[in-house]
């Protein structure tokens, strides 16, 4: 479904590329540039075109709502706008909460859902140490919000993640959620992390908004997606002004249409819509084969890691929590950038290193994580998902291994521009351009 790629490492050899890295972007099925290739034969311009392949595209582009909200257990009355990227959709939220709402969002969020919100309204929770801590944390900051009075009654918002894009931990949804419903609040999932691995239902999780990234769920960049209650965003201005949004445009003033359209001004990304929508029906279609797949990887990886010595990998709720296939880890005494920089040019294997977008839960777990007297600033993520083979998870540990006990089995450099590099480099990046 994914094709493969071979990469040269400093040795000189070419090697199949270890995709270790799908927490970051996951590489598009085949089936999506299919999809794309098919839309793009019948492109014509979209929505208020008469001619015929206008109505084609138009027809394209509404079907690959459907296809997401068939994806995420749409309930009947919840709406699927189509956004940029989940960072898109998070922002257009939060220009859609009624006045005075507040937020309740947990510190550990990705910068994404953290960082949108109105500070003089949020309420930031710490990074809880576990499920239970995460309980209590919310149920208080819920109790001690202000209350509204009978004519404006005071809303809330809480935002969860789906799973940690840091340790990959499944979040207890379903507990916090039932928390948040018992004082009245909505809730916003972020499902960047979630929507490739696990099933989102809207209906079945009892949340109001789920957002998230075609680019994390096998589908190209530039499509995301905001759906759930359509309420608040047909009270709120549109996140876009322009054409597209408008019921009526007058001397004396606009009229917005309500729905998706309202949030979508502009001409959309039609073919980001099909390939989203093609991505999302192949992972519909092949859910448990994924998921036993991920599982697989996920436990040698966690199992193989913890088993090196001098390897710390962390967790927020504790080292049996289910979690996606998402690892991250340090290397006692060794910079978390050049282990991903030996991983790369030595072994050809793609890994993360640094604080993901979510430096205050990062800040916290290497406080308290290794033990070997360098604080470690940064740490690695190894990321599995469909592009990952069992190969490629026994590479990611025997490299580990050696690095952690004779560390890079070259000379790297710290560069200001570009961080550690190899010293003697002689691969060329000659890229062929695509077009
Ligand atoms: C949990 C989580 N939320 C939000 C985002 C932001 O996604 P995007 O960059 O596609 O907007 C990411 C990206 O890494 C993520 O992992």
């Amino acid at each position: 479904m994914v094709r493969p790629g071979l990469v040269p490492t400093l040795s000189g050899d070419l090697v199949d590329y270890a995709n270790l890295d799908h927490a970051a972007s996951t590489p598009a099925f085949e089936g999506v540039a299919r999809a794309v290739e098919a839309a793009t034969r019948s492109y014509s311009s979209v929505h208020r075109g008469t001619g015929w392949l206008s109505r084609v595209t138009s027809a394209h582009y509404e079907a690959a709502r459907e296809e997401v909200a068939r994806f995420v257990g749409a309930r009947p009355d919840d709406v699927v706008v189509f956004t940029r990227n989940t960072t898109d959709a998070v922002n257009l939220l939060a220009r859609c909460l009624p006045r005075d709402t507040s937020v309740v969002v947990f510190a550990s969020e990705h910068h994404a859902a953290l960082l949108p919100w109105a500070p003089r309204d949020t309420v930031r929770l710490p990074v809880p140490g576990s499920v239970r801590d995460a309980e209590v944390l919310l149920e208080a900051a819920l109790a001690a919000l202000p209350a509204g009075t009978a004519r404006r009654p005071r809303e809330a918002l809480v935002v969860l993640t789906a799973a940690s894009n840091v340790t990959g931990e499944i979040w207890p949804v379903d507990r916090l959620t039932s928390i948040a419903r018992r004082h009245g609040a909505r809730v916003l999932l972020d499902g960047a992390q979630y929507a490739a691995h696990r099933t989102v239902d809207l209906g079945a999780l009892d949340v109001d908004w789920v957002v998230f990234s075609g680019h994390k769920v096998h589908a190209p960049f530039g499509t995301g997606v905001l759906a759930g209650r359509q309420d608040w965003l047909d009270a709120a201005p549109p996140y876009l002004a322009g054409g597209g949004a408008t019921a009526a445009v007058t001397e004396g003033g606009t009229r917005w249409v309500s729905g998706p359209a309202r949030h979508e001004a502009g001409s959309p990304n039609v073919l980001g819509a099909v390939a989203l929508a093609a991505a999302c029906a192949t992972i519909r279609e092949h859910r448990s084969a994924i998921e036993e797949h991920e599982a697989r990887l996920t436990a040698r990886l966690l199992d193989g890691l913890r088993a090196i010595d001098g390897v710390t990998t962390y967790s927020l709720f504790g080292s049996s929590h289910d979690r996606g296939p998402v690892v991250t880890f340090t290397v006692d005494g060794l910079d978390s950038h050049l282990v991903a920089a030996a991983l790369s040019a030595e072994h050809g294997i793609g890994v993360r290193a640094g604080k993901f977008c979510a430096h205050l839960v990062v800040d916290a777990l290497l406080d308290d994580g290794s033990d070997d007297g360098v604080q470690h600033s940064t740490a690695v993520r190894a990321s599995a998902g469909l592009a990952t083979t069992e190969e490629h998870v026994e590479r990611l540990l025997a490299a580990v291994a050696v690095l952690a006990a004779e560390g890079p089995g070259a000379d790297y450099v710290d560069t200001p521009e570009q961080g550690w590099l190899p010293v003697d480099d002689t691969r060329e990046l000659d890229v062929p351009l695509p077009w």
